[in-house]
């Protein structure tokens, strides 16, 4: 994509690590040069320990914000001059705004993956039974989001079996091990599965039928051995690219109070995955 970059031109990016394989930039660029905005949307690779600085540089270059992500969704809460009541509730985020030199931070995951359920797959929540893999930040944002809705119950399993119960007991859900023989039970009873971990799931095929939905937040995860196996039970299955479509926009529009261009970034997305 070819853009006219100027000293006018505004700057907003993603910090991350790793960073190469965001999709971000193609969606947020796409959507500026629609809508004709002076704005540059760029990834940034930053390593942990480089957090603070990176965050300082969002004032001292006059970004108009940037999005984070791994590993970055918790930590770069304390770099922060303001929170939303969101943010703050899920102990994440994954929006910054440079509002005249206050950084607030934003989640958008949790309402994203939301508006992806019901708008892109026709899926409402309430009174269903939900299981949740995961409770890092993606995790706390998709459970905090739910438990909203109303589900009938909703577990959470993470590798991790404290930070579930954290979770759980925040969200009014209920923590689970991932190695327990319950686990099986819950899943053949569930109506949406979903893995908010940074990894691939790797369950027992047994308990899988074609009552389930299986939404994984990782977005290639097509080559993976167990989400094809479940699709050909007849389950059904979404990936992360809607509800990355749906934060995206989300954040768009915090960055520039304009309504963002949904199918503009939407194509742009479902392209890069070619
Ligand atoms: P994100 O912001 O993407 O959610 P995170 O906050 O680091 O990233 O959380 C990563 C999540 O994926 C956690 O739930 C993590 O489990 P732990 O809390 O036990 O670390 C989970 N996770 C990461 N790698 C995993 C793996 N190989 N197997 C199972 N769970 C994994």
């Amino acid at each position: 994509m070819s853009v006219n970059v100027t000293a006018k031109t505004k700057i907003a990016g993603i910090y991350g690590y790793p960073i190469e394989h965001t999709l971000s930039p193609r969606m947020h660029n796409a959507a500026f040069k629609t809508l004709g905005m002076d704005i540059i949307y760029l990834p940034f690779e930053v390593k942990r320990d480089s957090l603070r600085e990176a965050m300082k540089a969002i004032k001292m270059l006059n970004f108009i914000g940037v999005n984070v992500t791994h590993p970055h969704k918790t930590a770069a809460l304390e770099h922060l001059d303001d929170l939303t009541d969101e943010a703050k509730r899920i102990g994440a985020v994954n929006t910054v705004v440079n509002r005249s030199g206050r950084l607030v931070g934003h989640n958008t995951d949790g309402v994203g993956f939301i508006r992806s359920l019901r708008e892109d797959y026709g899926f409402d929540p309430k009174d269903k039974r939900i299981i949740v893999f995961g409770a890092g930040g993606a995790g706390r944002a998709i459970c905090s989001a739910l438990s909203q809705e109303g589900p009938e119950r909703m577990m959470i399993v993470n590798r991790t079996l404290d930070k579930a119960e954290v979770l759980a007991e925040k969200v009014g859900g209920a923590a689970l091990g991932w190695d327990t023989p319950k686990l099986k039970q819950e899943i053949s009873e569930a109506q949406l599965l979903v893995n908010a971990t940074s990894s691939f799931l790797n369950l027992d095929h047994e308990c899988i039928s074609e009552r389930l939905f299986i939404y994984d937040i990782v977005y290639n995860h097509r080559r993976n051995a167990f989400v094809q196996r479940a699709q050909q039970k007849g389950a059904r299955i979404a990936d992360g690219l809607s509800m990355l479509l749906y934060q995206g926009a989300l954040a768009f529009e915090l960055w520039t109070g304009q309504k963002a261009p949904l199918e503009v970034m939407r194509g742009a997305l479902h392209k890069s995955e070619k």
